[in-house]
């Protein structure tokens, strides 16, 4: 049918959700697609849901999450008024972009990222300039300074970036700080910064209180395991949280993803233990992989990045054959999620047989 629509959607493609495990009968198989993370639920955290958010099914949420906004703002140490929640950081994102652009207005940010960059700016009129990374999977650093101009709203920065794992640092970071006029904002995206081990990693907070343009988005999805609850914040000055609010999803938090957000907040230790098994699982694999003689950008996040080329479908079928989904970008590479311990054994051997095959 054809209807009257806004061109631009159809320049983009739609959002892809990475594959589910791969059916094979009779054998286990993993989801190592979307950097999700491995662990089940903490029992605290079911509990709470159950204890405190089930039976209010009925009402709507608390719209703005007080409860959440005060337990974040204690913690970075910032005023409730600089805390927005949201439906993910997905989301977050997605309200700060409608609040600062549309039709002319330009949103600079490193490609390959997130994949839902392009469609966000799309989704507000908005147009994207992607500068390539380096050959290295990391920033571009001046290259995204040289691409800000007069129509330049949104300066985005992912770190560790999406799919690449790569780590900007503090040095950068800064960079771009000078550069960019103090009245266009920089989004620090640093939806994975509880398994950044570099050294020298910017830290988007640090930035926030010395310049007036940060805004930080932060996810309970990854570190948290909370992904099937969609809840994010950003972090960011008290006049854009404000603006945020006006174009958020009325009531687009839920009641459980609020309680399940405190509880995992109160639960902060042994989630910790988690990420530091994840990071030790990473580094394993890792180890793995190079004495194998894999070549990739070390990784900083729960996912690693295998710059494959033309060789990207060879392997992708590989995985899946062994039952493990990837997320297979056609031509570029292999993101894969670190995942239970099985899940990562079996990516080794995987890489192994690769490797013997003349990958
Ligand atoms: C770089 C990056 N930012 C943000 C997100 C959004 O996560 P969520 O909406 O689940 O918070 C993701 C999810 O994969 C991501 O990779």
């Amino acid at each position: 049918m054809s209807f009257k629509h806004r061109s631009i959607l159809d320049t983009i493609p739609g959002y892809k959700q990475g594959k589910p495990a791969p059916a094979k009968p009779g054998q286990r198989t993993f989801k190592l697609s979307s950097n999700e993370n491995a662990f089940e639920p903490l029992p605290s955290v079911a509990e709470a849901i159950t204890s405190q958010a089930t039976g209010r099914m009925n009402r709507y949420p608390d719209m703005r999450g007080w409860a959440v906004v005060e337990r974040l703002a204690e913690r970075y140490g910032v005023e409730a008024e600089n805390v927005m929640l949201g439906c993910g950081s997905t989301e977050v994102i997605t309200m700060l972009v409608n609040l600062v652009a549309g039709p002319g207005d330009e949103i600079v940010y490193p490609w390959r990222s997130f994949e839902a960059y392009p469609l966000i700016v799309a989704g507000a009129g908005a147009t994207s300039v992607q500068v390539p990374n380096l050959p290295d999977g990391s920033h571009d650093v001046d290259g995204l300074i040289a691409a800000v101009n007069d129509r330049t709203r949104l300066v985005i920065v992912n770190n560790p970036n999406n799919p690449t794992s790569t780590s900007i640092s503090d040095a950068d970071a800064r960079r771009i700080m000078q550069a960019v006029p103090s009245d266009v904002l920089v989004l620090f995206d640093e939806a994975y910064i509880q398994f950044n081990t570099a050294a020298d990693t910017s830290v988007a907070m640090d930035l926030f209180r010395e310049y007036p343009n940060v805004v930080v988005a932060h996810t309970f999805s990854k570190a948290y395991g909370l992904a099937g609850l969609r809840i994010g914040y950003a972090i960011a000055p008290a006049d854009v949280v404000e603006g945020m609010s006006k174009v958020a999803l009325p009531f687009g938090v839920t009641e459980t993803a609020q309680v399940a957000a405190v509880a995992s907040l109160d639960a902060q230790e042994e989630l910790d233990e988690r990420v530091r098994a994840i990071i030790a699982e990473r580094d394993r694999v890792v180890t793995a992989l190079r004495e194998q003689g894999w070549e990739f950008p070390t990784p900083y996040a729960n996912y690693f990045w295998l710059p494959l080329g033309e060789r990207t479908g060879q392997a992708a079928a590989a995985f899946t054959e062994q039952g493990l989904s990837t997320r297979v970008f056609p031509g570029e590479g292999v993101r894969i999620s670190v995942g239970e311990p099985e899940a990562n054994d079996l990516v080794i051997k995987v890489c192994a047989e690769l490797k013997a095959q003349g990958l």
